[in-house]
């Protein structure tokens, strides 16, 4: 048994798809490693607190020797008290023939009450990550309504988006996704994203000279593929991703949490400094390198025209979505 103090992990849904993958990631240690034991606050809304009851006796039943503790909660003033890393997955998936941004009514509003609580509940040392769509935005309303927490606090979840792109090129070069290092999603988690490629090293070598400097695969296959998947998903399966959702949203917290590898880089959703010409204040997706807690946007990488029109398309999606969240009210003036 670990010698360390507890932290307490709070997830929001935690009655839903993803969580059923996620708590058990988190209980097992894959989030903050494995000799850092964890308390887990779930929150639900009242109708979903007798399913969460089940989950807790799963995980009760699997005698995690990580897991501390866990308490639920249909409060989230309560849910997130004492907690260090919140993950909020909360929010209604989209079906069949919808955009993310077509929740953005139905979903904002839970970030505004949420973003109010972690504001007068949460500890010093929060981390957040939005998982539920839409995610850059939704993050943007909790980050709104959190004025009292560091803004490099809150993220949103590309790291799907960033998985999914690895593989895909994975699958064109031959090469095992361990070998691909410095991928980037730029912007929205959306069809607007740029999954980039012009950064990113195969075995050690440009990806582009990896895919034989193949524009029509990389504009027709590659680029649309990584775009789509998550409606590819909803169509096959009849219910948008979640193992998946869950894994990324481990390693999202994981490489936040514990530093990204040597040289490498992630994508993460993060309040804009403005770098890259990405208005301030935007959540967008950018490179990040994180170490002892913090994120850093990767800053000198050259951006062609190609690129550039892309990450701006997306841009002004996320400009969009903040003018309807603000229109709606659900962030202050
Ligand atoms: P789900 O419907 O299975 O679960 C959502 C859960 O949230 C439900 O149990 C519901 O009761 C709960 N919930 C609703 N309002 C709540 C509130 N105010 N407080 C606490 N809990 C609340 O959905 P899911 O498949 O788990 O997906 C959750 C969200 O994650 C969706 O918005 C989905 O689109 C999004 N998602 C994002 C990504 C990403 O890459 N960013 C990937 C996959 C899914
Ligand atoms: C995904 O990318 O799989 C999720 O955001 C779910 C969705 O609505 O596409």
């Amino acid at each position: 048994m670990s010698e360390k103090q507890p932290v307490k992990v709070a997830v929001t849904g935690a009655a839903g798809q993803i969580a059923y993958s996620l708590l058990f990631r988190i209980a097992n240690g894959d989030m903050l490693g494995n000799e850092q034991p964890v308390h887990l606050n779930m929150l639900e809304i009242p109708q979903a607190l007798g399913a969460l009851e089940g989950v807790c006796m799963e995980l009760e039943d699997c005698a995690f020797p990580l897991l501390a503790g866990m308490d639920t909660f249909d409060d989230p003033a309560r849910a997130f008290e004492g907690a260090s890393y919140v993950l909020l997955v909360g929010a209604r998936p989209r079906t069949k023939g919808m955009e993310r941004k077509d929740l953005l009514e139905a979903n904002g509003r839970i970030f505004t009450e949420q973003g109010r609580a972690l504001n007068d509940n949460a500890p010093d040392d929060v981390r957040v990550l939005v998982v539920g769509n839409p995610a850059n935005t939704n993050c943007l309303v909790a980050m709104e309504n959190a004025p009292d927490i560091p803004r490099e606090r809150f993220t949103a979840m590309t790291r799907l988006d960033h998985n999914r792109a690895l593989a895909q090129l994975a699958r064109k070069t031959g090469v095992p996704v361990s070998r691909i290092t410095r991928m980037t999603i730029w912007g929205n988690h959306s069809t607007t994203q740029y999954p980039d490629v012009f950064h990113a090293l195969v075995d050690g070598r440009p990806a582009f000279d990896a895919i034989g400097r193949d524009r029509n695969w990389l504009e027709n296959e590659f680029i649309p593929t990584v775009q789509k998947r998550g409606a590819a998903v909803i169509e096959a399966r009849g219910a948008s991703s979640a193992a998946s959702a869950a894994n990324a949203a481990i390693d999202h917290v994981r490489d936040w949490a514990l530093g990204t590898a040597n040289g490498d880089w992630v994508s993460m959703a993060v309040p804009s400094d403005g770098s890259y010409g990405v208005d301030e204040g935007l959540v967008s997706s950018f490179p990040c390198r994180c170490a002892g807690g913090n994120w850093e946007i990767v800053q000198g990488l050259e951006i062609d025209e190609f690129s550039r029109s892309r990450i701006e398309a997306s841009v002004a999606e996320l400009r969009e979505e903040r003018d309807a969240v603000r229109s709606l009210g659900l962030v202050p003036a």
